[in-house]
């Protein structure tokens, strides 16, 4: 028997039901603060990845879904969103329009990880992306948005924050921090790597004896330049003013190379060891290194499998129309009967012959509002017989056809 890859699961009923009433939930709410659906491709040129993501990240480094195709081109699936989306938007030339643009997307992403509860191989995220805005209103107004989406699905959550600086402060408080990461002995090999590639990274490091070993480091927080620092108070302040609750801390540096300034994460108590439901922060350089005209950008993604997790199925409804015949004969002006009926309404339609209870009982597995049926004398006299499941009452409807 042939089964899904390890870290990659079918989305059937109801679980299917979870996934949309999430997205028709989140497209309402991300369209009242002015965002548009975008779709990008799932597969990419790998190079977008590496000068996007970055290739210190373990993104890049290790998890990337990754080969050469028939043409020779070094192409990956999407382990994220954001890159396809500042790809398009610089190919499109929406970066030379110089308007404010502000999209939504869902869908599948990809990253070779080992596979524990809350963390898939193929997984799904809701995300945005909002260019054009320096205001760190913004970056206000995107935390008010998740924290709306998060609402609106009942979920338990802390907000994390912190600020990694821009291009002002954070090169030289990353030298200092590789000077004080030199002297230090012990640390993994993947801090080691970090030291060199991204050194702020370390601060993300699940090893406890690393943790040890910076604990006292300068985090880059007691480092941001006047604008930098001026921004985050401002954040900070309207956040209180708005009644959002929030955590400052300082270690999160988030796991792709790509942020500076605002950087968050949504946790959840909820959620096993893969706590975090939903992170992003400002990106304000990435359109201009990937050859665009330099644009400042914010934006997040959720993770919609964790969030589902956390969510009851949403109720059924009884909606529309079960057809059944009760004799051979009756099945095809059934079928023409039903489809007068499908302008309008959900119909289901059974194409075998079978008794009034059996039909009654799939009407009712079939959530069906109205069960009909027709046998011999309903054929005779041009009539449906139709009972209305809910009101449990009976009646008799001439044909339309
Ligand atoms: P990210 O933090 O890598 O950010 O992913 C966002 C969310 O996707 C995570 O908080 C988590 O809920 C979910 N997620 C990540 N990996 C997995 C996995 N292996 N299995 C299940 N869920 C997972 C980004 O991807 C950025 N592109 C967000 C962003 C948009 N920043 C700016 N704009």
């Amino acid at each position: 028997m042939i089964k899904a890859l390890r870290g990659m699961k079918d989305t059937l009923p109801p679980q299917s039901y979870k996934y949309n009433y999430f997205i028709e939930n989140c497209t309402k709410i991300v369209k009242k603060y002015g965002f548009e659906f975008i779709e990008t491709p799932i597969l990419e040129e790998t190079s977008l990845f590496k000068r996007s993501v970055g290739e210190s990240s373990d993104i890049v480094g290790k998890e990337m879904y990754q080969f050469i195709d028939k043409g020779g081109n070094d192409v990956c699936l999407r382990p994220e969103g954001t890159a396809g989306v500042v790809r398009s938007f610089i190919e499109n030339k929406m970066d030379r329009q110089g308007l404010k643009q502000k999209f939504f997307y869902y869908g599948p992403m990809f990253r070779y990880e080992r596979p524990q509860k809350g963390r898939l191989r193929q997984f799904h995220q809701f995300g945005v992306e909002s260019f054009g805005e320096t205001s760190v209103l913004e970056d206000v107004s995107i935390i008010m948005m998740i924290k709306e989406i998060l609402d609106f699905f009942a979920i338990n959550y802390t907000l994390k924050l912190n600020s990694l600086g821009c291009h002002e402060c954070m090169p030289s408080y990353k030298n200092g921090l590789v000077e004080k990461l030199e002297k230090i002995e012990g640390l993994c090999e993947d801090c080691k790597r970090r030291k060199l590639t991204n050194p702020i990274r370390v601060f993300d490091c699940k090893n406890e004896n690393c943790q040890n070993l910076i604990k006292d480091l300068p985090r880059i927080k007691d480092a941001l330049c006047d604008s930098c620092k001026s921004d985050f108070e401002t954040l900070l302040s309207m956040l209180d003013e708005l009644g959002v609750k929030y955590e400052l801390d300082s270690n999160l540096v988030r796991g792709l190379d790509y942020y500076n300034k605002t950087a968050f994460e949504f946790v959840s108590t909820d959620l096993g060891a893969q706590n975090a439901v939903a992170g992003g922060g400002r990106y304000d350089r990435l359109v201009e290194f990937l050859d665009g005209k330099p644009t400042p950008a914010i934006g997040f993604a959720i993770g919609i499998e964790r969030l589902l997790d956390m969510i009851e199925t949403p109720k059924q409804t009884r909606e529309g129309y079960y057809f059944g015949a009760m004799d051979e004969e009756a099945i095809k002006t059934l079928y023409k009967e039903a489809n007068h009926y499908r302008k309008d309404h959900k119909v289901i339609v059974s194409y075998d012959k079978k008794s009034l209870k059996a039909h009654l009982k799939a009407a009712d597995r079939e959530m069906a509002r109205y069960c009909v049926v027709i046998g011999e004398n309903e054929l005779k006299d041009g009539k449906l017989w139709v009972k209305d499941l809910v009101e449990k009452k009976e009646l008799l409807v001439d044909f339309k056809g």
